[in-house]
């Protein structure tokens, strides 16, 4: 019911060229596996030189980011509408290096969420505790509180196609996985929290995925969870042979 999705967040690496070299690599591992999605998140300006790259394969493309706006006068942003223009489908909202580095706080994601499903993209909701949030017993209250202010004035129709990315803050870039019941766990409270919100069938039915340090050597196990429904990947996102192991992960 829940079609699997890996995604790659290629991060601030990678010019033009070498994006497009790591799309056509990432492309010829790519089975064509219609029983998966899989979602490449260059940088915005290497954005539409991928999309060319990607062409029918049925690989998808995705934002890091955007500007809740439509246009106007925000020097350095990007909107819905320039994204959609460059080839995107999907947008990543609220990664934790965006809340922890720029500043983006619970509102100004959920204004953000808002915006994406407004266009009719696909939101990919990042939510993460800290480390010194889980030692202090507060990860699940966090996670929650971030769902749910996420999901402010998002309706159930919106709620159902959108995508939650759990990302514990301890585990991206440190080679620090969290274990796959650690996860599992998580992405059940997460569940529960959208029962809340709306509802058995919406609880059921977003996709969740689990991000921080998922690589070749840990995805068949991560994905054998029942509340894994795929891997938001950062650094093996990078390494094309790496990467194509996980999008074609047992
Ligand atoms: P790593 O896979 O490098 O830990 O990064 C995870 C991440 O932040 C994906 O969004």
């Amino acid at each position: 019911m829940r079609k699997p999705l890996l995604a790659g967040n290629w991060k601030m690496n990678m010019t033009i060229p070498q994006a497009q070299d790591l799309a056509r690599a990432i492309l010829a591992g790519f089975r064509g596996d219609t029983g998966r999605e899989v979602l490449l998140c260059p940088p915005a300006v290497c954005l539409s030189p991928v999309h060319r790259i990607l062409g029918q394969s049925g690989i998808m493309l995705g934002a890091q980011t955007l500007h809740h706006e439509a246009s106007g006068a925000y020097t350095g942003e990007v909107s819905l509408e320039m994204l959609r223009s460059a080839g995107c489908t999907h947008v990543i909202i609220g990664h934790s290096e965006r809340r922890a580095i720029f500043g983006e706080s619970d509102s100004l994601v959920a204004r953000k969420m808002r915006a994406v499903l407004s266009g009719r993209m696909v939101p990919l909701l990042c939510v993460g505790e800290t480390l010194a949030e889980r030692k202090a017993g507060q990860a699940e209250e966090v996670v929650a509180r971030q769902v749910s202010a996420a999901c402010a004035g998002v309706g159930t129709s919106d709620a159902l196609v959108s995508v939650i990315a759990y990302e514990p803050v301890w585990a991206i870039g440190t080679g620090e996985t969290a274990t796959p019941e650690q996860a599992d766990d998580m992405h059940a409270h997460i569940r529960r929290v959208l029962g809340g919100l709306y509802g058995e069938q919406v609880a059921d039915s977003v996709r969740i995925l689990y991000g921080g340090s998922v690589n070749e050597k840990n995805v068949d196990e991560l994905m054998k969870k029942p509340n894994i429904d795929g891997a938001l990947v950062g650094g093996a996102s990078l390494k094309a042979e790496s990467f194509a192991r996980i999008i074609n992960y047992k």
